[in-house]
Parts: structure tokens; sequence; C-alpha cells
């Protein structure tokens, strides 16, 4: 069989088109990155999942820590996001954020977020595939979520309509062909 090359461009322009929430993935130092490869992975066990780049220079040192915790960035926080999705010391300098159970940093301001504790890496090409096993889950804000689209910050805009009420029977609501 010939593998064809995927051209880069091409691939980041056809997979830009997956929008996606945008997570910042902290740790104890503190380090932190903005992520949008993030995932709900399992319900039983409860397991999520992100993918830090080979390059990352804030993985080591939450590979290290053995924790991290998942903040849901809402749509004010775009400068927030900017700010972790480039490389530097200084990431948390304009940032206020507390302590999660595991140490890992609470960004004031975030939807909500998932603390946890490194359960599997996996090697996927330029990448890693963490697994994490959730500790404990932030509580929720009424916010809307910042989202990422076609390379550009989006929001959900005006007309979106509010999540239906039973929110909990639709994600738990086991029905034979849900996902999860
Ligand atoms: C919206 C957004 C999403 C991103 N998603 C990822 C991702 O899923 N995985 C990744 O490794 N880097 C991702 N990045 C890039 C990292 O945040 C960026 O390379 C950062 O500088 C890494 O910091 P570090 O070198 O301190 O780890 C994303 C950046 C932005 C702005």
């Amino acid at each position: 069989m010939s593998v064809v090359a995927v051209d880069q461009a091409a691939f980041r322009r056809v997979l830009g088109h997956f929008g996606t929430g945008v997570v910042v993935i902290t740790g104890a130092g503190p380090v932190g990155f903005a992520c949008q490869s993030f995932a709900a992975l399992s319900l039983d066990p409860p397991l999520v999942l992100f993918c830090p780049a080979r390059k990352s220079r804030a993985w080591p040192a939450l590979e290290r820590a053995g924790h991290f915790c998942a903040n849901v960035l809402s749509e004010s926080q775009q400068p927030v996001s900017t700010v972790f999705g480039r490389s530097g010391d200084d990431k948390f300098a304009e940032v206020s954020w507390s302590p999660a159970p595991s140490g890992a940093p609470v960004l004031t301001g975030a939807l909500t977020w998932i603390d946890c504790s490194i359960e599997a890496v996996h090697e996927a090409g330029d990448h890693y595939i963490v697994v994490g096993r959730v500790e404990t889950l932030g509580e929720t804000t009424p916010e809307r979520p910042l989202l990422f689209y076609r390379g550009a910050y989006a929001g959900l805009g005006p007309t979106s309509q509010p999540p239906p009420p039973d929110l909990e029977a639709f994600l738990t609501g086991l029905h034979p062909d849900d996902w999860m």
C-alpha cells in the first residue's frame, strides 16, 4: 500500500474546521500551556486526555508533577489563551489563580476545571497522548466557552440555545448508541 504524503498546510486547514473549546493545562511549578487537543475519554473510570507536543516546555514539568488541572476557558479569557499559547517563563505573571487539590493552578475566571493524576502516556508522532484520571471536578459557571475554529478564536454567539435542562440525563443516561 503506497503512503500518500499529506501536505502539512492542507492538514492544518482541514483539521482547523473541527471547532473546539480551549483549555489551559496547568501543573505545580507553576507551569501551563494552552491546549485544544483535550477530550473526555471514559466515564467509568473517569478519564480525560490531552496531547502535548514533544517540543512542549511545560510537558516535562507536568509529567514530573504527575498531576495536572485542565482549566476550561471562558469567552472572555482569549488574552489568557494567548499568553499560555506562547512559550515563556512568566505566563502566570498576569493571571490570578488558586491551587486545586493536586496543587495545580486553577485560573481565576475559568468556566470550570478538572483536576487529574497522570494515568498513562503514549507516544504518537510529534505529540504525546496523556491519559488523566479525574480526581476532582470544579464548580461550573454560567459563562460561555472560548472556542477555536479555523485558526481563530470564536464564541457561541448571541443566538445559541441554552443547554437542555436535563443535561444530566443527556450526558449520563446510558443509551445503546450514546458515545459515552
Ligand atoms: C488555541 C490553542 C490551542 C493549542 N493546542 C495545543 C495542543 O493541543 N497541544 C500542544 O502541544 N500545543 C497546543 N498549543 C500550542 C501551545 O500552547 C504552545 O506551543 C505553547 O507555547 C506551549 O508552551 P510550552 O512550550 O511552555 O509548553 C495551542 C495553542 C493555542 C493558542
